[in-house]
């Protein structure tokens, strides 16, 4: 593919299992940017019948590793193969943009991350529904002021994990739990949204560890299993920017259709959808008003855009600069996530050790709609147009630039591109 003088970026896709064909789908549908070539899984009928579908070749990892016209590779394996297979592919040169989340534990992202900034190539996480058209226009309304300073934000997820986990088993193993699975999507929207967090505090509980398998149907019919994860967590988060804010995951309930993410201003507040999707109903109570108003949305990425942080990932790549789905801000949500069961732990609140730009709001204007044919600029356009990347880029790369630390804080830029903001206490 050659458009806008851009080559696309041939890609490979590991793990072929349930989220895979969303994606291999989106890559050849939605973004052009990507050219998926291969795919592999250790179920080797698994990759053959992905790669049968979607006219690409079934490999092993050493192949895709060894395959030089192979620049990056999207990581759909499970939670506690993302360490292992993420920590080879990046020992092998490729970029790397891996499903939601970075690592299972906190200092094995943080390696991954040293580890892509030492070998010079990227790494990019899930989720990037924060890129969707939803929390974009909550942006919009943010930056533009609508509800004033954000002093607070509420996040409640509820789910009923105990029918889930019968048919996705991995939702009952370590790195599958409420918290770290789902709210995972609300941490990383509210991040995405309101910036760094200095400071995390909660409690998280298993409820009921030991259950047995219930549905007649399903595997496993009548015997015991053990939830090897959380399925209670609470939070409150202090931002550095001084608002606050609470998150509740609970997956001892009903799936709750109607999830609350709300962030609270001096001016209003702003009501934003389920951030597990990418498009939904976005309301703006201002003062004076007493009934929240439904805001007209105009950027793309509404309907299932997954890939859409590859896509961005594989646009920042050709245009040399930093991706909105950074590894930055995917090791301080993991972090806030880990600082709240830490701080269930030890019954004292948790200081983050990480800190990340925010990413640059998509610019609006560029959809994928049908009553919109002779609309020329296409949503994957959005990504390509300058000026993406991270709040505060130019001002890091001018600190490193200039070489300049203060007491507090180190600024870095590797070459790639890649900003690492450390906090020094
Ligand atoms: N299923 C969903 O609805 C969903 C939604 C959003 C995100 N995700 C994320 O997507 C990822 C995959 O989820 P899924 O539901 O497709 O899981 P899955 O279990 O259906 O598929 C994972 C695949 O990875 C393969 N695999 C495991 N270890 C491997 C290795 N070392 N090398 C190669 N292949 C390996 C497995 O054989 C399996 O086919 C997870 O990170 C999950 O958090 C899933």
């Amino acid at each position: 593919m050659e458009r806008e003088n851009m080559r696309s970026v041939r890609t490979a896709v590991v793990g072929c299992g349930m989220i895979s064909d969303i994606y291999l789908k989106n890559c050849r549908d939605l973004f052009s940017i990507l050219e998926v070539v291969g795919c592999c899984d250790i179920r080797e009928d698994a990759a053959k019948q992905k790669a049968r579908e979607y006219g690409i070749r079934s490999m092993t990892l050493e192949e895709i590793m060894e395959d030089t016209s192979i620049e990056m590779v999207i990581n759909l394996t499970a939670p506690a193969a993302h360490y292992a297979v993420i920590r080879q592919l990046l020992q092998s040169g490729k970029h790397v943009y891996t499903e939601k989340v970075l690592a299972l534990e906190l200092e094995e992202a943080k390696e991954l991350a040293t580890l892509a900034d030492k070998n010079h190539v990227y790494l990019g996480a899930a989720p990037d529904t924060f890129l969707g058209s939803a929390l974009q226009t909550g942006r919009f309304i943010l930056d533009s002021g609508m509800i004033g300073e954000p002093t607070g934000c509420l996040a409640v997820l509820n789910r009923d994990n105990r029918v889930g986990a019968e048919f996705i088993p991995y939702i009952a193993r370590a790195g599958g739990g409420i918290g770290f699975d789902v709210g995972i999507y609300y941490m990383t929207a509210l991040l995405s949204l309101m910036g760094p967090v200095k400071e995390v505090s909660g409690f998280m509980d298993t409820r009921e560890p030991m259950r047995t398998h219930r549905y007649p149907n399903r595997p496993g019919f009548g015997e015991p299993y053990q939830v090897e994860c959380e399925n209670l967590m609470a939070g409150a988060l202090h931002f550095q920017d001084g608002a606050m804010g609470t998150v509740l995951f609970n997956s001892e309930c009903i799936m709750n259709r109607y999830p609350e993410l709300t962030i609270f201003g001096t001016q209003g507040i702003l009501y934003l959808p389920d951030p597990d999707g990418f498009g939904g109903e976005v309301k703006v109570l201002r003062r004076g008003s007493r009934e929240p108003a439904a805001i007209q949305q105009n950027h793309g990425f509404e309907e299932n855009s997954r890939g859409l942080g590859a896509a961005e990932m594989a646009w920042a790549l050709r245009k040399g600069r930093v991706p909105r789905a950074g590894k930055e801000m995917a090791v301080h949500s993991l972090e806030a996530l880990h600082g709240i069961a830490e701080s269930a732990r030890t019954k004292r609140a948790y200081s983050m050790t990480t800190d990340f730009y925010r990413p640059k709001p998509l610019p609006q204007g560029y959809l994928r709609r049908s009553d919109f044919a002779d609309f020329e600029a296409d949503e994957e356009a959005a990504l390509a147009v300058d000026g993406g990347g991270l709040e505060d880029e130019g001002k890091a790369l001018a600190a490193d630039d200039a070489g300049l630390t203060n007491e507090t804080k180190t600024l870095s830029v590797g070459d790639n591109g890649s900003v690492a903001k450390e906090i020094r206490r």
